[in-house]
Formats: structure tokens, C-alpha cells, sequence
């Protein structure tokens, strides 16, 4: 009943999966507890609730995937929380209350630790606009993932994105690509998956 969670709309994820199966890619769309859903036929819809779900879900679908898009703004904190707390109701007090959070895996990294050589793994980077590109490179490097789409945090709530991709060495994609602005998000599936397509999916190593 009461929850510590990111918010996020699921619609990035829904457009990715969607432009994807358009494109005759096989998807399967690991969606968290959103009000969208996917409408058009192809996709494959697999719910997860929390980090913990998705860390599940991603150690089971994981070696199936020629390219991973991590587009999911998962948690990067949960409480930590004893089995007797989930058998009572927390009675409201007059006293301050201390919640415990203990950090979630990067789910992303580890996907990048196991993944196979021929896999492509995409990630994502919300970031404050003035360190936005820093920010990126850095994760890209410290995750250990092949591409990294950076977005100002203003991307959160709306239905358009201004992103930049940036590649690891030798994917052509190091000194970035930028959308032509902010662009809807159903777009900007489709020239995200335009890129993948194009530089990512060819042999990289
Ligand atoms: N991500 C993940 N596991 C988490 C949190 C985020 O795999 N527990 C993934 C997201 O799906 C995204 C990427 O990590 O592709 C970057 O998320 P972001 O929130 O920008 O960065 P963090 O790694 O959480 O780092 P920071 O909070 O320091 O910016």
C-alpha cells in the first residue's frame, strides 16, 4: 500500500517496443506498474512491480536479446523493511519517522557484466543539462555498455524527448548524434532504432 518508487510513465518503453516490432524485430517488454500499455500486435508484455522484479526478469530474458534497451527508471533505493513490518499496519503517531533505504542493484552494469559479446546493450542517462553529456560518457564507461542516450531531466512527465546518443569506440557514435531538438517519443523510437540498426547490430568486437 505505501511504496517508495521512481515515477515514470512507461511511455518510452512502450514506444521503443512498438517501433521495434514494427520494424519485424521479435520484442519482449519488460513494463513496470504503469497505466500504458502497448496496442499494437508484436510485443511481447512481461509486468514487473519492483527493481527486485526486474533483476528477475532480466537474468531470465537476458541471453535471449541481440540488443538490450534499458529504458526503465527503476529505483535506486528501497526500504529496508522486517518480515514482521509487512504482518501489522503502520499506525500513524505524532513521532518523526526514520525510514531505512539500502541501494538497489545497477541492474544495468550487471546486465553488461553477463551479457555474451555479440549482445548490445543500451542504457540511459536523465541528467541536469548543464553536466549532461560529462554525466553520460561517464556512464557509458563505468557500466561497461556499448551506447548511452543522454536526456535533460525536463524528458520526465512529457510526451517529447531531446536526446543525444553516445557510442563506445568504434561504433562511429563517439562524439554523439542529437535529435534535431525535442521530438515526440514515438520518433524518437524510431530514429533510435534507425541508429541501432544501422551501427550497433554489425559485429562489434
Ligand atoms: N538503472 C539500472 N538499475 C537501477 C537504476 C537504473 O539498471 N537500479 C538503469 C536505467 O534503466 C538507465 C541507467 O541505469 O538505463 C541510468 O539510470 P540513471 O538513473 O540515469 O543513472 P544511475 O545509474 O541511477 O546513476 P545516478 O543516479 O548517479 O545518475
Amino acid at each position: 500500500m505505501r511504496y517508495i518508487a521512481n515515477r515514470s510513465s512507461g511511455q518510452l518503453g512502450v514506444a521503443l517496443a512498438e517501433e521495434a516490432a514494427q520494424r519485424g524485430w521479435r520484442v519482449i517488454l519488460l513494463l513496470g506498474p504503469t497505466n500504458t500499455a502497448p496496442t499494437l500486435p508484436g510485443v511481447r508484455l512481461i509486468r514487473f512491480q519492483s527493481t527486485a522484479d526486474l533483476e528477475s526478469a532480466l537474468i531470465e530474458h537476458l541471453s535471449w536479446c541481440d540488443v538490450l534497451i534499458m529504458a526503465a527508471a527503476v529505483a535506486d533505493y528501497r526500504p529496508i523493511i522486517s518480515e514482521s513490518d509487512l504482518e501489522t499496519k503502520c499506525r500513524r503517531t505524532t513521532d518523526k519517522m526514520v525510514i531505512e533505504l539500502s541501494p538497489t542493484p545497477d541492474l544495468l552494469a550487471g546486465c553488461a557484466d553477463r551479457r555474451r559479446d555479440d549482445q548490445t546493450i543500451v542504457g540511459f542517462a536523465l541528467e541536469p543539462r548543464a553536466e549532461m553529456i560529462e554525466s553520460a560518457r561517464r556512464k557509458l564507461t563505468r557500466k561497461k555498455i556499448d551506447m548511452v542516450v543522454a536526456n535533460p531531466l525536463e524528458t520526465m512527465d512529457s510526451d517529447q524527448i531531446e536526446a543525444t546518443i553516445l557510442g563506445r569506440e568504434g561504433t562511429g557514435l563517439e562524439a554523439g548524434r542529437s535529435t534535431p531538438g525535442a521530438i515526440a517519443k514515438t520518433e524518437f523510437a524510431g530514429w533510435l532504432l534507425g541508429v541501432l540498426e544501422e551501427t550497433a547490430c554489425a559485429p562489434r568486437r
